[in-house]
């Protein structure tokens, strides 16, 4: 593979996402020392430090350097110090003015078992068995992106929100699924609420026209509330999950917990521009400033966009086998801690990586 260079554009964002990130970004620094690589990072404002620092929480400056990028690497946006503003003009409102300026609208979350990992699911062994799920969530529409409005006061008062999806916006998403599912064991499950939602009957009509294209794949229908469901009591049923952008929040967050941690979980946005990357965790500002924070979920983002953004799978690989040689000994961080591990803070689980990563390395060059 020849040497490549690559602008990184870095939005660590607020709580635990600056201490995640900088362990990210130097595993990122070690593959490019270690393969040849150049990487050019440039950190921006994002979030609420935006809000706090530029008065918006996407300043123009920070989606001018992500449509530059070759790839976005981002941390977590939100705190209980911005709670008090309105939809709109929240940290998190950034965040779906990225998606949706970028036009991210494929969002894949995997969701997998680390063997290392098994005893800390919260189900039984033989239900947590063989857990590796693609949760492909449409990211640039539906009720996240419609009208919210409250209107009237007292018992009058009044909210809406509204959710809409085109065929457009469904096919793009689900021809991304289809190919997913072609490429791994054939399996689709789509996931909607087509019993009670006209968005979600749209979809599934959508759906199951374009399966024709797709012969080797085995597309079955769930309602969201069954899918919630068949997760808890048969994960390994599920090989691609396909489904609308709320729903995919939700069950990506159950997912999380089936395989021990939220904090372990990363996750790749793509649209026709440079893809982002971000664990699927938020900002969890009662761990901030303490150290503590699991790093792996960015870690794991980090080598995600160096196999997909970057087709850099070997250096992918490097890291992501160092992630589970720790763990295979015990090295954990406290949300993932289980009996007789050695607890680590976020920036120590980085040292230990740092060295277990380079000392792969001299053990390869000594046999
Ligand atoms: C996620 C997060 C975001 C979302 C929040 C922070 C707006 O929960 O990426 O899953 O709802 O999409
Ligand atoms: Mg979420």
């Amino acid at each position: 593979m020849t040497p490549q260079t690559k602008k990184i554009v870095l939005l660590p964002g607020d709580g635990i996402g600056p201490e995640i990130v900088r362990v990210a970004v130097r595993v990122l620094q070690d593959c490019a020392a270690e393969f040849g690589h150049r990487f050019e990072f440039a950190e921006y404002l994002f979030g609420g430090c935006a809000i706090d620092a530029a008065g918006a929480p996407l300043p123009e400056e920070t989606l001018a350097a992500c449509r530059a990028a070759d790839a976005i690497l981002l941390g977590a946006v939100g705190g209980s110090r911005w709670d008090a503003l309105p939809v709109g003009r929240r940290p998190e409102s950034g965040l779906l003015a990225l998606r949706k300026e970028l036009d991210l609208y494929i969002n894949l979350r995997p969701i997998e078992l680390r063997a290392s990992l098994q005893s800390l699911s919260p189900l039984r062994p033989e239900r947590a068995k063989d857990v590796h799920i693609d949760i492909i969530r449409e990211l640039a529409g539906d009720i996240y992106f419609g009208e919210h409005r409250t209107e009237g006061t007292g018992s009058a008062e009044r909210a809406t929100d509204q959710a809409a999806y085109t065929t457009g916006e469904i096919e793009r998403i689900s021809h991304y699924a289809f190919r997913r599912a072609e490429a791994r064991t054939g399996r689709l499950a789509s996931v909607d609420k087509a019993n009670v939602l006209a968005t979600s009957q749209l979809w599934r009509r959508t759906v199951t026209r374009l399966a024709a294209a797709y012969p080797r794949v085995r597309l079955e229908h769930l309602y969201v509330d069954n899918a919630a469901m068949q997760l808890v009591l048969a994960p390994a049923q599920f090989d691609v999950i396909l489904t609308s952008n709320l729903f995919g929040d939700i069950l990506s967050d159950l997912g999380a917990a089936l395989v021990g941690s939220i904090g372990l979980i990363p996750s790749m946005s793509c649209g026709p521009g440079p893809s982002l990357y971000e664990p699927i965790h938020g900002s969890a500002p009662s761990l901030a400033g303490k150290d503590v924070a699991c790093p792996v979920g960015q870690i794991l983002s980090a080598s995600m966009m160096l196999r997909e953004s970057f087709g850099l799978a070997r250096e992918a690989e490097w890291i992501e086998s160092a992630v589970d040689r720790l763990f295979s000994r015990g090295i954990r961080t406290a949300d993932i801690a289980g009996p007789g591990a050695t607890t680590v803070g976020c920036s120590e689980f980085g040292e230990r990586l740092h060295a277990e990563m380079l000392g792969a390395l001299d053990h390869r060059q000594s046999v």
